[in-house]
């Protein structure tokens, strides 16, 4: 079983922004993903596990002190793969905007990097700086989607953190997520109270209504004996619209000894399994990255009547000027569109179906998902 990268989207939603693009439509933008929450509750490990590779920097304390904006970048397998100088043939890749013209094809050197750039503009002493990291990820086995890492919500200043390093992080962390395009992944850990959710609490600030927040309760291997998250998990506690997704990730321990993602997912399922029965098909790593499919197909759901129109705009308008013509011409461009309003069509009635299918097996509770 492959780790959970959101793969079952990934050719549908890669050949409709192709059609996107072709006929010049901003019809659809996928939206962004954006991790918050309180220090070490388990963000970078959350997004390491969607994108089903070992490359952020993780671990106890204030790790990630820059935004990490990762866009990853779906190709074609396996002609388009990249050489490297030595030889070595690359499946999959990156590349920062600050270094451009380099190329990681070493996942670990990927991780190296994004610790040597935090230094180089953040000091060595814990400071934290609001300017991103920019990081591509070049992979037939990723959605072309884009994902945030931010630093973590904390109160009491550290090494050569400024006093007011809550308000800063605060502001670095809504100037992503007031964005109406984002997709926020609320984390919070199983071991502390979610009353005092740090996540939750900004994520209310600019999204009241819950439409585009999906809380991650963390951690679960870590709650004190006699204790669960049963109530937590079910929304008894506190309701979260688009969901509520328990997750274990790999302990500072698991860490240090290099286990591996994919042995990690399957600790978590047995966990799950052993601690949650009832809830273990709706829980984990992998759902997550189901329950993020799922939401990204209702966003694509949604844009299509505007696609539609545009492809029919675009298409009359040609009739139009073939009619003018008076004769049949050679034009690229005329069957260009020829195709892709035929491909458009097919592949909305496809999606249509496939939406309407999900829909009816929806998991919150039959509420239309307003993302
Ligand atoms: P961030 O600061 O929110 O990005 O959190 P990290 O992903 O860097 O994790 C912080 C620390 O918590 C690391 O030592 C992780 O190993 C640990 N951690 C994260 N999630 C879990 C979890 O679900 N269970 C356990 N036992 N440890 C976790
Ligand atoms: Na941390
Ligand atoms: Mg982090």
């Amino acid at each position: 079983q492959s780790v959970a990268r959101m793969e079952t989207l990934i050719p549908t939603i890669n050949r409709l922004q192709e059609v996107f693009l072709t006929v010049g439509a901003e019809v659809i933008q996928l939206p962004q993903i954006v991790v918050v929450g309180s220090q070490s509750s388990g963000k970078s490990s959350v997004l390491e596990s969607l994108v089903g590779r070992d490359f952020l920097p993780r671990g106890s304390g204030i790790v990630t002190r820059r935004p990490l904006v990762l866009q990853l970048i779906n190709v074609a397998p396996p002609q388009e793969r990249l050489k490297i100088e030595n030889g070595v043939k690359a499946e999959e890749w990156g590349t920062f905007l600050h270094c451009k013209n380099q190329i990681f094809a070493d996942f670990q050197e990927i991780r190296r990097e994004i610790e040597a750039e935090t230094e180089r503009s953040s000091g060595d002493n814990k400071g934290i700086s609001p300017e991103p990291i920019y990081l591509k990820i070049f992979s037939p086995k990723v959605l072309n989607l884009t994902l945030v890492d931010l630093p973590g919500i904390t109160k009491v200043p550290v090494g050569d953190q400024p006093e007011d390093i809550e308000a800063q992080v605060q502001e670095m962390i809504l100037s992503f997520i007031s964005n109406p395009n984002s997709l926020i992944l609320a984390v919070s850990p199983a071991n502390s109270d979610l009353a005092t959710s740090d996540a939750l609490k900004l994520a209310r600030e600019v999204d009241p209504d819950g439409r585009r927040t999906l809380l991650v309760v963390s951690k679960l291997d870590l709650m004190d004996a006699g204790t669960d998250a049963l109530e937590v998990l079910l929304g008894r506690v506190i309701p979260v619209r688009l969901g509520i997704i328990g997750v274990v990730n790999r302990s500072q321990h698991d860490i240090n000894t290099q286990k591996s993602l994919e042995d990690s997912m399957k600790d978590e399922q047995a966990f799950l399994q052993r601690h949650y029965p009832s809830l273990a098909s709706r829980a984990g790593s992998r759902y997550l990255a189901k329950t993020l499919s799922r939401l990204l197909m209702h966003h694509i759901r949604d844009c299509l009547p505007d696609l539609k129109a545009r492809v029919t705009v675009l298409s009359s308008q040609y009739q139009a000027r073939l009619n003018s013509y008076g004769q049949p011409v050679e034009d690229h461009s005329a069957t260009l569109l020829q195709i892709v309003t035929k491909f458009a069509s097919d592949y909305c009635n496809t999606i249509e179906g496939t939406a309407r299918h999900i829909q009816t097996s929806e998991l919150c509770g039959g509420a239309r998902i307003c993302y």
